[in-house]
C-alpha cells in the first residue's frame, strides 16, 4: 500500500498530478498537502474531492512538526513535492518569500521524511522523494537565431511551425547558472534533494520542466493572463519587445511524465522533461488573439492592439529550450498532445470556465494586478 503525499496539490500542475494519481491508483492513498496560498485553490479538484483514497491537508510545507506527525500518522512511503511560489514577477517584487518557501520548505519536507523513514526497520526501502522543479536552474541560452532553424529534434508537442531559436539545449549535466530569485531558490531546493541523497542515502528524483500550459493555471502567467484580457478588451502587457523563447508543454503531459518517472525513473537521477516545442511571446500571443477572437465570434486577429510594449522584466532570461532526449530513451515518455491541439484545448477551458476565472481575479487580485503594472 503506497502512501504518497504530494504537496502543492491545490495549485496548478499539483491538481493535476493528484487527479492523475486518486482516478489511475484507487489502491493508493493520496495526501495532498497545500498551504492555500494566493495561487491554491481547491476547487482545481472539485471532481475527485470525495473519493475515498484522497485526503486534503491544509498545512504549511515549512511546519516542520505538522508535516512530520502526518507522516507517521499516515504512514507516508512516498513524496512528489511540488509547492512552491512559483511566479518570477513575485519574486522579484519579494524573495524572501521565495527563500522561506522553495528552500526552507524543501528543506522542511526532507528532513520531516529523513527522520520518519529511518525510524522504519525497511528504512529507505521502496520510498522516495520526488522533486518537482524548473529548467529555469540552468539560466538562459542565447537567442542565436531570431528569425528561427529547423529544430534537430522533435517530439509530439513540437508545433506545426517548429523552430529553434539557437544550437543549445538544456541537458541534464549543466552547470546551474540562475538569474531570478525564483530559479535560484528553486536551484538551492534541488541542491538540497541531490544533499539528502548522497549524505543520508535517501532515495531521490529531481526533474526540471519547460514551461507547461492548460487549464487551472493561475492568471498571472503569460497564457491564462493574456486569454482573460482579450476576452475583456484589456491591454496585453508584453515585456520588452516579446522575442522571448519559451519551450511549453501542455501540463497533463507534465502530470504523465511525473507518473512514469515516479514509478519507473532511476534513484538519484536528473530527467528534463519538455516538448521541443518553442515558441517567441509575441508569436504565441499572436495565436491566442486569433484562437479567443475566433471563438468568441469576433473578426479573428481583432484584438490585435491590444497588444502593450511595457517595460521589460528585469533580468528576464531570453530563450529555454529543454533537451528531453534522456527522457525518451530511456523510459520511453512522449507528449500526446501537439502545441496547436493544447492551445485551441486551453482557450476552450479558459472561456468554458468562466465563473472559475472570474472568482479569482475578483477581489485581492485586482490590487495584485494594479501593483504589478503601475510602473510598467
Ligand atoms: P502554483 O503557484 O500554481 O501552485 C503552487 C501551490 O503550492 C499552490 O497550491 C500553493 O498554495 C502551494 N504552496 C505555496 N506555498 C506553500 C507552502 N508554504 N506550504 C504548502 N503549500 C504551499 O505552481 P505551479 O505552476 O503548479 O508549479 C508547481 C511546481 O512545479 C513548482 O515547484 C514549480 O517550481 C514547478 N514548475 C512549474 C512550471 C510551470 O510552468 N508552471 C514548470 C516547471 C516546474
Ligand atoms: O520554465 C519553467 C517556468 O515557467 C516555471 O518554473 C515557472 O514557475 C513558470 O512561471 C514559468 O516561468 P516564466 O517566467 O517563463 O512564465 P511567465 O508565464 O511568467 O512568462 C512567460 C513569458 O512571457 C516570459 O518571457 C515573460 C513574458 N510575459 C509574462 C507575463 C506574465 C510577458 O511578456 N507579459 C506578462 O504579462
Amino acid at each position: 500500500m503506497k502512501a504518497i503525499i504530494i504537496t502543492g496539490g491545490a495549485g496548478f500542475i499539483g491538481s493535476h498530478v493528484v487527479r492523475l494519481f486518486v482516478n489511475k491508483y484507487p489502491e493508493y492513498r493520496i495526501i495532498n498537502v497545500d498551504k492555500l496560498t494566493y495561487a491554491g485553490n481547491l476547487a482545481n479538484l472539485k471532481d475527485i474531492e470525495d473519493k475515498p483514497n484522497y485526503r486534503f491537508v491544509k498545512a504549511d510545507i515549512c511546519d516542520f512538526a505538522t508535516i512530520h506527525r502526518l507522516m507517521e500518522e499516515e504512514q507516508v512511503t512516498s513524496v512528489i513535492h511540488l509547492a512552491a511560489e512559483s511566479h518570477v514577477d513575485r519574486s522579484i517584487k519579494d524573495p524572501f518569500t521565495f527563500a522561506q518557501t522553495n528552500v526552507m520548505g524543501t528543506l522542511s519536507m526532507l528532513q520531516a521524511a529523513k527522520l520518519y523513514w529511518e525510524t522504519l526497520p525497511e528504512k529507505y526501502e521502496g520510498k522516495r522523494f520526488y522533486h518537482i522543479s524548473t529548467d529555469e536552474v540552468y539560466g538562459a541560452l542565447e537567442l542565436t537565431h531570431p528569425e528561427g532553424i529547423e529544430s534537430p529534434f522533435t517530439t509530439k508537442a513540437s508545433s506545426e511551425h517548429h523552430h529553434a531559436y539557437g544550437e543549445k539545449f538544456f541537458t541534464e549535466d549543466l552547470k546551474y547558472m540562475p538569474h531570478s530569485p525564483y530559479s535560484a531558490s528553486k536551484a538551492s531546493s534541488d541542491h538540497f534533494v541531490r544533499a539528502f541523497h548522497d549524505t543520508y542515502g535517501m532515495p531521490t528524483i529531481v526533474t526540471n520542466c519547460s514551461n507547461n500550459y492548460g487549464p487551472y493555471q493561475f492568471p498571472e502567467k503569460l497564457i491564462p493572463l493574456f486569454i482573460n484580457n482579450i476576452r475583456h478588451r484589456k491591454p496585453l502587457p508584453v515585456y520588452g519587445k516579446g522575442e522571448n523563447v519559451r519551450d511549453w508543454l501542455y501540463v497533463e503531459d507534465h502530470a504523465r511524465a511525473i507518473d512514469l518517472i515516479f514509478h519507473k525513473g532511476a534513484i538519484a537521477e536528473t530527467y528534463n522533461i519538455g516538448g521541443f516545442n518553442e515558441w517567441k511571446n509575441i508569436d504565441i500571443i499572436h495565436v491566442l488573439i486569433k484562437t479567443v477572437d475566433r471563438l468568441l465570434g469576433r473578426k479573428e486577429g481583432e484584438d490585435l492592439d491590444l497588444i502593450t510594449y511595457v517595460t521589460d522584466r528585469a533580468g528576464h532570461d531570453m530563450r529555454y529550450a529543454i533537451d528531453s532526449r534522456k527522457l525518451q530513451r530511456e523510459l520511453g515518455w512522449e507528449p500526446s498532445l501537439q502545441f496547436e491541439e493544447g492551445i485551441e484545448k486551453t482557450v476552450r477551458w479558459y472561456l468554458d470556465n468562466q465563473e472559475w476565472m472570474d472568482r479569482i481575479t475578483s477581489g485581492e487580485y485586482e490590487k495584485y494586478y494594479e501593483d504589478m503594472y503601475k510602473n510598467r
